[in-house]
């Protein structure tokens, strides 16, 4: 029985369909992996393992057996080439996504989401036309908010230069989609928490943060005075989007923001975070000159679009998720800490 009974409807876009996930041992890869696996999918993973990033064998325990794994770099045109070749559905989601580090070192990010990316569409365009590609670019796209909330309409201000590879890969796929006939959604997801994210520090993926610094009783930094707003997104309810976008032909050529109507600020995540576990305490602190530089204010995806034309829409509160992934990482704490 799925565990997921909305995937349901999408079952005979995916049953005996091969797909590939690059990222695919990382946070919102392995969960999705795990959803198609349920959906009766063939699912292969690349993953590179880097460093630092979410990468994690662990991660796709209850579906090791039933998917190939292939520990290889996107940037590797002799492995895509093999690998891109009969896949019906190819999950983009292998990146740099270090915020804190392309500030330091902009390399990384222009090799691997720009470059890797290019690989992948390049090999595409002469090896398999027929597949279909889904990329998770980010919000931080826009940068700072002009009207809240952000519709995929507002101009693209990207502050760092994580943001803006992601801005330029977005644009390779348009452009393949557009030229060359290689189909293409790009989804620019709000922040995401939940299970079988890194835990081993704080440079990305806030929300989880908080998680594991209150289960180990700690005290919680909320940068400024908290009141900064953002439209975090539960895992399980990312990937649903990802899935029924990719199973919704119309989708196919346009940029969908994923996010939340529900929107909380980083005072509120504290005081439920805390609440959740009984544990841990949170303090204001000052923002560092290098989250200050980043940091693109209030953040609310709008998401009439994929709610039109995709028919999703979050299910979980952020208190139903936030229980789901404490739950998780108590569970699992050994794997991830
Ligand atoms: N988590 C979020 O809140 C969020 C928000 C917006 C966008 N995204 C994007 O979604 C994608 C997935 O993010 P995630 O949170 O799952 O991160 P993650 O770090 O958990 O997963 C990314 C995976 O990609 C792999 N990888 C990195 N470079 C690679 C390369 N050159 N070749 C092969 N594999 C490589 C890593 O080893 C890792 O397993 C990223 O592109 C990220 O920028 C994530």
């Amino acid at each position: 029985m799925n565990s997921y009974p909305e995937d349901e409807k999408y079952r005979d876009s995916f049953e005996g369909r091969s797909v590939l996930i690059t990222g695919g041992l990382g946070f919102i890869g392995s969960n999705l992996a795990i959803r198609l696996v349920d959906l009766g999918a063939r699912v292969s993973l690349l993953d590179a393992m880097l460093d630092e990033h979410g990468g994690n064998m662990f991660n796709i325990k209850p579906v090791q057996n039933q998917v190939d794994i292939n520990f290889s770099d996107v940037r590797d045109e002799g492995t895509l080439k093999y690998l891109i070749k009969n896949k019906d559905f190819i999950f983009h989601l292998a990146g740099q996504n270090d915020h804190v580090l392309s500030r330091r070192n902009p390399f990384p990010d222009i090799d691997i989401n720009i470059k890797g990316t290019a690989t992948l569409l390049e090999n595409c365009r002469k090896y398999n036309r027929d597949a279909r590609l889904i990329y998770s670019g980010t919000r931080g796209e826009y940068g700072a908010a002009i009207v809240l909330p952000v519709s995929e309409d507002q101009p693209l201000h990207p502050r760092g230069i994580y943001e803006l590879s992601s801005m330029a890969a977005q644009q390779l796929f348009q452009i393949y989609h557009d030229n060359d006939g290689v189909r293409s959604i790009t989804l620019r997801l709000t922040n995401i928490y939940g299970e079988r994210a890194q835990m081993r520090h704080n440079r990305f993926g806030v929300a989880n943060w908080f998680i594991r610094l209150a289960i180990d009783d700690e005290m919680i930094s909320v940068f400024g005075d908290g009141s900064i707003i953002r439209d975090f997104l539960y895992v399980q309810d990312a990937v649903g989007a990802m899935i029924a976008s990719a199973a919704t032909d119309s989708a196919y050529g346009k940029v969908l923001n994923v996010g939340n109507d529900q929107a909380s600020n980083f005072k509120e995540l504290a005081e439920t975070v805390t609440g959740i576990t009984g544990s841990g305490r949170w303090a204001f602190t000052p923002f560092s000159p290098e989250r200050a530089a980043q940091e693109p204010g209030d953040f609310i995806s709008d998401i009439s679009r994929i709610k039109k034309l995709v028919g999703w829409a979050p299910s979980y509160s952020l208190d139903q998720g936030l229980r789901k992934t404490v739950n998780y990482y108590r569970q699992n704490k050994e794997f991830y800490w």
